[in-house]
């Protein structure tokens, strides 16, 4: 493979690339790296870089005084895929690094100061990639992390091309725990297996390996890797024996809104009864509380319950039992609370949900980091009608970012809000 690279200091580079492996290609020819400098068309002490137009502070890299570079490398390297190494860029991965890889001549172009001028990436960009969201002075170490990985793809460059087909990110999956000799040192022994010499036992092991690594160390990686139905229920069950049993969710029928921001009761909802249950049930809620402060409409909801529960003695292993026996009608939001307390010995943390945008939403992510691994409890309040008061909002501890779709009109009833809900924060994501 080819490579040029066109940087402020192509040494960062050289310097980077002479060592082990990569080094050892590039002497073996099986890479041709050559390094340009931006500086080389301009006469002594000219700079490339010039003041960015507006406002914003700092220097840029001048399209005028590098046209002619790049036309050159063009001009020498017809089939060249120019990749500007930028933190606005594609996020390097191994899929990106496999599929670079296939390529037979490319330009890395590295940047310096606050970029490049926009007329320079529009002339001359295939690609932009990032290695990371962070910020670096130039591209010069980001061009020689993506050199490295992607000539560890080529043909020739490592030894054991095996051990490449193995390494991490292979197959969406990280690599297992790997060992050496001795057998056993300071009490600790390597697995059995490993020294049995029966190769198939030591594959499926390492496949087991490698799955649980990946799921506890990365598990958005498992979304991208094939898993077969028994690799799939193996891991969701190791994720189970973590998942937060302290999780409730409450649908409150008032104090809640209507359109014109009046504070109203709602009746209850018959689908909202047994869809949410099934719901809750599916998502591991501990308990779904139904508030409602009028007696009627809480007798109302008993006896839905308790036609699914005779329904049960009609028809064994009913499955929308097992949901229903999970809820617990309660008068108010605050006798819920109570009732969490006495369950989990501590009060919940209280996360509110809403369809309008205001300021302090969390996003999915923070709260199922911070509560599906441990027994934390906590409590997800539903509104009706048109959503919770401002009362209940301000007293949670969170608020969820509404979900939407990319139309201005939203409009879901409670129970596919909770569904969705209850999927971003505690659905499988493998
Ligand atoms: N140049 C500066 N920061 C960078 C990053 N994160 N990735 C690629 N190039 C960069």
């Amino acid at each position: 493979m080819k490579i040029n690279t066109v940087s402020v200091f192509p040494n960062i580079i050289k310097n980077n690339l002479k060592y082990g492996i990569i080094g050892k290609s590039l002497k073996k020819n099986i890479i041709d790296i050559q390094n340009y400098s931006y500086t080389q068309f301009l006469s002594n002490n000219e700079r490339i870089d010039d003041q960015i137009y507006g406002h914003d502070p700092g220097m840029v890299i001048s399209y005028q005084k590098t046209y002619n570079l790049f036309k050159k490398i063009k001009e020498n390297n017809k089939s060249s895929k120019f990749i500007f190494m930028s933190p606005k860029g594609i996020l390097l991965n191994n899929d990106l690094v496999n599929k670079i890889s296939k390529e037979k001549n490319l330009t890395i172009v590295c940047g310096r100061y606050e970029g490049f001028d926009q007329r320079i990436i529009d002339d001359f960009c295939d690609i932009e990639v990032s290695i990371g969201d962070y910020i670096l002075s130039g591209g010069e170490i980001a061009a020689s992390i993506l050199i490295e990985s992607v000539s560890r793809m080529i043909k020739g460059v490592v030894g054991k091309e095996n051990s490449v087909i193995k390494d991490s990110f292979m197959n969406s999956l990280l690599k297992n725990p790997v060992y050496t000799k001795p057998e056993k040192f300071k009490g600790k022994k390597v697995p059995k297996i490993l020294i049995s010499g029966n190769h198939k036992k030591i594959n499926n092991f390492n496949r087991k390996e490698s799955l649980k690594t990946t799921l506890e160390k990365r598990e958005d990686l498992l979304s991208y890797s094939e898993l077969d139905s028994s690799e799939r229920n193996e891991l969701k069950s190791i994720k189970n024996i973590k998942f937060n049993k302290n999780i409730f969710i409450s649908l409150i029928h008032f104090p809640v809104k209507n359109i014109k921001n009046e504070i109203i009761k709602t009746s209850l909802t018959n689908l909202d009864i047994q869809d949410i249950a099934r719901t809750a049930k599916t998502y591991g809620i501990n308990k779904y509380f139904i508030t409602h402060p009028v007696k009627e409409q809480r007798i109302l909801a008993e006896k839905v319950i308790n036609f699914w529960d005779s329904e049960n003695k009609r028809i064994n292993e009913n499955s929308k039992h097992e949901a229903i026996k999970n809820i617990i009608i309660k008068n108010s939001i605050n006798d819920v609370i109570k009732e969490i307390k006495k369950i989990c010995g501590k009060k919940p943390t209280i996360i509110s949900t809403d369809a309008k945008r205001m300021k302090n939403m969390v996003n999915y992510d923070l709260i199922r980091n911070k509560f599906l691994s441990n027994n934390e409890p906590i409590l997800i309040v539903f509104g009706t009608g048109w959503g919770l008061t401002d009362d209940i909002i301000n007293k949670s501890d969170y608020i969820l970012k509404p979900i939407d779709g990319y139309n201005e009109y939203n409009h879901l009833s409670v129970r596919s809000a909770v569904a969705i809900i209850l999927d971003k924060l505690f659905g499988c994501k493998f």
